[in-house]
């Protein structure tokens, strides 16, 4: 947890953008039910977490301009905290957390009507349907008292300025995300020096994933995928079934979670340590195409210059290779990449792994700012059914870094992890 006045200067800067006379509604996440009685590891809301850093379920914080900040948390209760841990409860809400007033959840429903008398502007982030099923049935408790219709008349989306705020990194924030980008570094360098053909996908994957543990990460950011051979092709590959075979490559794409904040790095590298010419053909195209975009990751540039370029590369090098048909121009014009790289070469990082905050305002593209933190993943995706020269088939690569985008230049926080050809291979010898 960062120290208390980082929750209470954000929750401070939003309340300094909503409107007069409104309040703002957050709810904190639930526990999900896995099967039966057991539960999913539970994980908070980033915007709840963010404007708290209060992680038990069941809470909801209630802010408004010239409200004093009131949080709902669960009553303590010794009997059930034997059974599944220990609450912050109430009457510690100000100690523990740094917000003016603790109160029961039990009480939200009777306590919001009285708070919002007075109120016809509610705010809350839209996404996040535990809020609005709070403010619907304020909104029904505001009629059937009032007798009139709907007397909070304006509902706004918060998001338009949490979101913004959260896209924004400050120095705590990088200083925790620099260091989740060394721990998912060294989960990656892990599985390159424990690979072996005969091992599954599953098990390469725990070694990544031991190793955050290790470090001090208690979880993923998002479900660790690793494709062996043609399985590198699909991009959200989860099964991780299969056997690695000497001769293919292996795809992991895992990060580590810290405070909250996401770590997503992918490196692609040969089961048997040696790549094929093949596959190093097409994995120096894909770096290439990933330096060329790193290097317009830089203040001032259009969000879209950093796709734009590693797209350049990515075609051009089709071409060379040929694998689609020149010239540049028209390949890009008619996207003859698409087969072949069919996603965006990064998105936002922070609480959320494809994190919050606007690529575009007003239909225009915004510009790279010090403090964003995005993700740079070109790759290429050949699968044995692609129409393709057959050196080719049944290789899918992609190489993310984390970027700090900075006035200097930017910040790799993910580096400690190879990923030229060479040094991989010399990784791999051991
Ligand atoms: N790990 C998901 C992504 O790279 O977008
Ligand atoms: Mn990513
Ligand atoms: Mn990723």
């Amino acid at each position: 947890m960062f120290p208390l006045h980082v929750y209470q200067d954000r929750r401070d800067r939003l309340k300094g953008m909503m409107p007069k006379n409104s309040l703002a509604i957050i709810s904190a996440a639930h526990e999900s039910i896995r099967n039966r009685d057991a539960e999913y590891p539970f994980r908070q809301s980033s915007d709840f977490w963010y404007l708290t850093g209060f992680t038990e379920p069941d809470a909801v914080l209630i802010i408004g301009p010239e409200h004093p900040d009131r949080l709902f948390v669960r009553s303590k209760n010794p009997d059930q905290e034997v059974w599944t841990g220990r609450r912050l409860g109430p009457e510690h809400v100000t100690t523990g957390l740094g917000i003016d007033e603790g109160y029961p959840i039990d009480e939200l429903d009777s306590e919001l009507t009285t708070f919002l008398a007075d109120i016809t502007w509610v705010e809350y982030p839209f996404y996040c349907n535990d809020s609005a099923k709070i403010v619907d049935r304020a909104v029904k408790a505001k009629e059937t008292k009032s007798k009139r219709k709907d007397r909070l008349s304006h509902r706004a989306d918060l998001s338009r300025f949490l979101h913004q705020e959260r896209l924004f990194k400050a120095k705590e924030e990088i200083d925790v995300m620099r260091e989740a980008g060394r721990i998912s570094a060294l989960g990656h360098v892990a599985a390159m020096q424990a690979c072996q053909p005969g091992m599954t996908e599953d098990q390469l994957g725990s070694i990544v994933e031991h190793t955050f543990r290790m470090e001090g990460s208690p979880a993923v950011a998002y479900q660790t995928i690793v494709g062996g051979g043609d399985n590198a092709c699909i991009l959200h590959y989860t099964d991780r079934t299969t056997t690695l075979n000497s001769g293919d490559l292996v795809l992991i794409d895992a990060g580590c979670e810290l405070q909250g904040y996401a770590g997503d790095i992918t490196r692609t590298f040969p089961v048997n340590g040696s790549f094929t010419e093949a596959q190093a053909e097409l994995y120096d195209l894909v770096l290439s195409a990933q330096a060329d975009a790193i290097d317009a990751m830089v203040v001032g540039k259009s969000i879209k210059s950093f796709h734009e370029a590693a797209l350049m590369r990515l075609t051009e090098g089709l071409i060379d290779l040929k694998i689609i048909k020149g010239p540049l121009e028209e390949a890009i014009a008619e996207k003859r990449y698409a087969p072949y790289y069919m996603h965006g070469t990064g998105h936002f990082l922070g609480l959320d792994v494809h994190d919050v905050g606007m690529y575009e305002i007003d239909a225009k593209p915004i510009e790279l700012s010090e403090g964003m933190v995005i993700t740079c993943e070109p790759g290429l995706y050949l699968d044995k059914r692609s129409d393709v020269p057959s050196r080719y088939r049944g290789i899918g690569i992609r190489i993310e870094d984390d970027v700090l985008i900075t006035q200097q230049g930017p910040e790799i926080f993910t580096k400690d992890v190879p990923k030229e050809r060479s040094e991989i291979e010399v990784l791999m010898r051991g």
